[in-house]
C-alpha cells in the first residue's frame, strides 16, 4: 500500500530545497517533490495538486531569487514571492498543513548598527525584498499554521553561489575585487535545512532567523573561500560604488539570532561551516 507522504518540498532544485531533499532522505522521511516545469507556484490549481490531501508540512523553497533581475521585472518577482502565498497559506489550511516558509536579509533597510529582530519592522530597499515582504504580509494575517525561517547569503556544494564564484575565480584570476562595505552572515544551505528541521521537530511557529554564526563582509568572506579552496588570487577590498549594480544591497543585514540559539544553541561560526563546505567542492 502507497500512502501519500506527509512533507512536500517545493522548489526541490534550488539550492535550498536540494539540501531539504538529501536531509530528509538521510533522515529516512518519505517526501514529495514537485519536478520542474510540472509545478508553477503561480497557479493555484497547480498548488492544489502538488499539495495533496494528507500532506503535513509543506516546505516552500521555491521562489524569485534573481536580486538584479527582479528590478526589471518586479512582477513576476511579486507574483511568485508574494501573490502566491495566498493560495498556497489557504490550501495548508484546507489539508490542515503547516507552511514552512523562507524569506530574507533583504526586507531590511540595511542602516542599522545592531542586528535586525525577528519583530524589526521591514522596509526593502529593492523590488526583490519588496517581493519578499509581500509574502511575509500575506503569512502574518492568515491563520495558517507557519514557521518562517528569513536567512541571508546562502551558500552550497552545488547550484549558482557566492562561494562557488569564487572559488572558480579565485584559481582562475589573478585578482578579485570584491566589496567590503556591505556587511551580514554567511548561511551554508545545509545548516539552514539542518536548522530549520530542528525547529519544525520543536513545533516552533513564528518568524526566526537562520544563518551561520558570526558576521563579515562579502570581501572577507571571499578571502576565506580562497585561502579554504587553495586560490591564488589576491582578494582586494572595494567598496559598493566601485561595483554598481541594478538592485540596492543593504549595507548592513547581519540578523538576530538570539530566539533561534534560545532554543537549538549557539549557531556554528561562518568559517566553520565553510571549511565543510569548500572541502567538498570538487575542483
Ligand atoms: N540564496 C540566498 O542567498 C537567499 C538569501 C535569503 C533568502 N533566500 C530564500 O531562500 C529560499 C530558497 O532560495 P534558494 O537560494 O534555494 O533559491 P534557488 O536556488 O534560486 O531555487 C529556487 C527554486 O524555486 C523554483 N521556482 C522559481 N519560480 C518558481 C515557480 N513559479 N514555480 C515553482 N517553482 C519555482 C526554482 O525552479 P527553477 O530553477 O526551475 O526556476 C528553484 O527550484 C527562497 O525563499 C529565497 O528567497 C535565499
Amino acid at each position: 500500500v502507497t500512502s501519500t507522504p506527509k512533507v512536500v518540498i517545493l522548489g526541490a532544485s534550488g539550492m535550498v530545497g536540494r539540501a531539504w531533499s538529501l536531509l530528509l532522505e538521510r533522515e529516512r522521511i518519505e517526501c514529495a517533490k514537485p519536478a520542474d516545469g510540472h509545478f508553477d507556484l503561480k497557479d493555484p490549481r497547480s498548488i492544489e495538486t502538488f499539495i495533496p490531501k494528507g500532506a503535513r508540512t509543506v516546505i516552500n523553497c521555491a521562489a524569485f531569487t534573481d536580486v538584479d533581475g527582479a528590478e526589471a521585472n518586479e512582477a513576476e518577482a511579486t507574483a511568485v514571492n508574494g501573490v502566491a502565498l495566498g493560495p498556497l497559506l489557504e490550501r495548508c489550511v484546507q489539508v490542515n498543513a503547516r507552511l514552512v516558509h523562507y524569506s530574507t536579509d533583504y526586507v531590511f533597510s540595511g542602516d542599522a548598527r545592531e542586528p535586525y529582530k525577528t519583530t524589526t519592522p521591514l522596509a526593502p530597499l529593492g523590488a526583490y525584498g519588496r517581493s519578499k515582504a509581500v509574502g511575509e504580509a500575506l503569512i502574518a494575517n492568515s491563520r495558517c499554521s507557519t514557521l518562517l525561517v528569513r536567512t541571508s547569503w546562502v551558500y552550497a556544494p552545488w547550484g549558482k553561489n557566492f562561494v562557488r564564484t569564487i572559488a572558480e575565480l579565485g584559481r582562475s584570476r589573478p585578482e578579485l575585487k570584491v566589496v567590503d562595505d556591505q556587511r551580514g552572515r554567511p548561511t551554508s544551505a545545509e545548516h539552514l535545512a539542518a536548522t530549520t528541521y530542528a525547529l519544525v521537530k520543536r513545533g516552533a511557529s513564528g518568524t526566526f532567523h537562520v544563518t551561520d554564526g558570526g558576521e563579515c563582509t562579502w570581501f572577507q568572506f571571499a578571502e576565506e573561500i580562497v585561502k579554504l579552496t587553495s586560490g591564488t588570487a589576491s582578494v582586494k577590498p572595494c567598496t559598493s560604488a566601485e561595483y554598481p549594480r541594478p538592485a540596492r544591497r543593504p549595507k548592513y543585514s547581519v540578523l538576530d539570532l538570539s530566539e533561534t540559539e534560545a532554543l537549538l544553541g549557539p549557531m556554528p561560526d561562518w568559517r566553520t561551516n565553510l571549511r565543510d563546505v569548500c572541502g567538498r567542492l570538487s575542483s
